[in-house]
């Protein structure tokens, strides 16, 4: 595994790309009259001016949570409640943006685990995010410091030494809740009106705990939204995803849960770039939200890069939250999917039968494809839902 520079090396590496990309944004973006922001902005208007008795009535299936105009949306939208379980993380960080950007999702809460960086880093990134976003009033529990069975792994070649390294964020102005993650998960399942999808970013050792030690709520999931796994490739070992091999004993169980579940892979990630030529959108945004956002790409270009040649980052992690929002934005086939555990050099591996050779059912919808365009469309316009 190569391991990133050093950091004076990155920083000078950094801001030369941010020159060069400084002169690409010379176009104003979706704070223009009839971009995003004042798409939004005229939303807030309609429905301040509709009468109340023209607003959207209660439903008793699906949950209306009013959300302020602040954000950009009018209240009295329809949301399917979620849980974020993730380890930030870049690409942890623009998932969680998404999901509270969108009006269709509602967060119930965050549970973090050890992953890309250690579970205080992660736990804290997710505070310092939520703190950017104002969203501080987001629940967030810390959960597991390690695997269910094997050692810990961070993944600092690619996010850096505090798992979200490359850009200025507010530090954290409130700590996690005094519960652990599968209490939290525990708890937000058990009181929420509607079934509750979860969408785990990282490694799947507290989905896991949640499975075994709650099997009365599994009725309560209504899917489980992971990325993780690939059809053919791995980008940790040349047999395995990061998440699946960190902790695939975990993987294995929550796979097999009997639950909906669906799997974004490398296969679409690596096809969900954002480009480096695309940063600027964040920029011209003018807000310190964009500007964030844009210095955490401009970090995590850099290793994949390196790695891959690539000319920008593949957002993972939200893609497990776009596909939630999109209808459409992801294919997805149902498949079987089995998680190697035995073998030290296909750990971790998603085995997909793509031909159904083990006569088995499917217990996977697995992503095969993605329109990127349409996906970063939808993260540049959830950023510029903040401030
Ligand atoms: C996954 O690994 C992590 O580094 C990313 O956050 C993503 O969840 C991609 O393999
Ligand atoms: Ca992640």
């Amino acid at each position: 595994m190569r391991g990133i520079a050093s950091s004076a090396g990155l920083k000078n590496r950094v801001a030369k790309r941010r020159v060069r990309d400084d002169r690409a944004a010379r176009r104003p973006a979706s704070a223009r009259p009839g971009g995003p922001r004042a798409r939004g902005a005229e939303a807030c208007e309609r429905a301040a001016r509709r009468p109340a008795s023209a607003k959207t009535p209660r439903r008793t299936r699906l949950h209306l949570v009013a959300r302020g105009c602040p954000s950009g949306y009018p209240a009295g939208v329809p949301t399917r409640p979620v849980i974020l379980d993730c380890d930030p993380g870049h690409d942890d960080a623009l998932a969680i943006l998404l999901a509270l950007a969108r009006p269709e999702l509602r967060v119930l809460g965050i549970t973090t685990v050890a992953g890309n960086s250690g579970v205080e880093n992660t736990t804290r990134n997710a505070l310092r995010v939520l703190t950017l976003l104002g969203r501080t009033d987001v629940p967030v529990a810390a959960g597991a410091a390690r695997p269910l069975v094997r050692a810990g792994h961070v993944a600092d070649h690619v996010h850096g030494a505090s798992g979200l390294d490359g850009a200025d964020l507010p530090e954290a102005a409130v700590g996690p809740v005094a519960e652990g993650a599968v209490e939290l998960l525990a708890r937000l399942v058990r009181g929420s009106p509607d079934r509750v999808t979860l969408v785990p970013t990282g490694p799947l050792t507290n989905i896991a705990r949640f499975v075994r030690t709650h099997a009365e709520l599994l009725p309560r999931i209504a899917e489980i939204s992971i990325m993780g796994g690939a059809i053919g490739e791995g980008n940790l070992t040349a047999s395995a995803e990061f998440n699946i091999w960190a902790d695939p004993e975990a993987a294995a169980i929550v796979l097999d849960c009997g639950r909906p579940v669906a799997l974004v892979p490398l296969e679409v990630t690596h096809a969900a770039l954002f480009r480096n030529a695309d940063i600027p959108r964040l920029e011209t945004l003018g807000t310190q939200t964009g500007r964030v956002f844009a210095d955490l790409l401009r970090f995590f270009g850099i290793f994949h890069h390196e790695r891959y040649g690539w000319d920008g980052s593949p957002i993972h992690d939200a893609v497990a939250v776009a596909r939630l929002v999109a209808p459409g934005l992801v294919t997805e086939v149902p498949y079987r999917v089995d998680v190697e555990t035995e073998s030290e050099l296909t750990r971790g591996r998603t085995v997909v039968d793509l031909h159904g050779l083990r006569g088995l059912p499917p217990n996977v919808s697995v992503g095969t494809a993605i329109d990127r365009p349409r996906f970063i469309d939808l993260l540049v316009e959830a950023v510029s839902r903040f401030p």
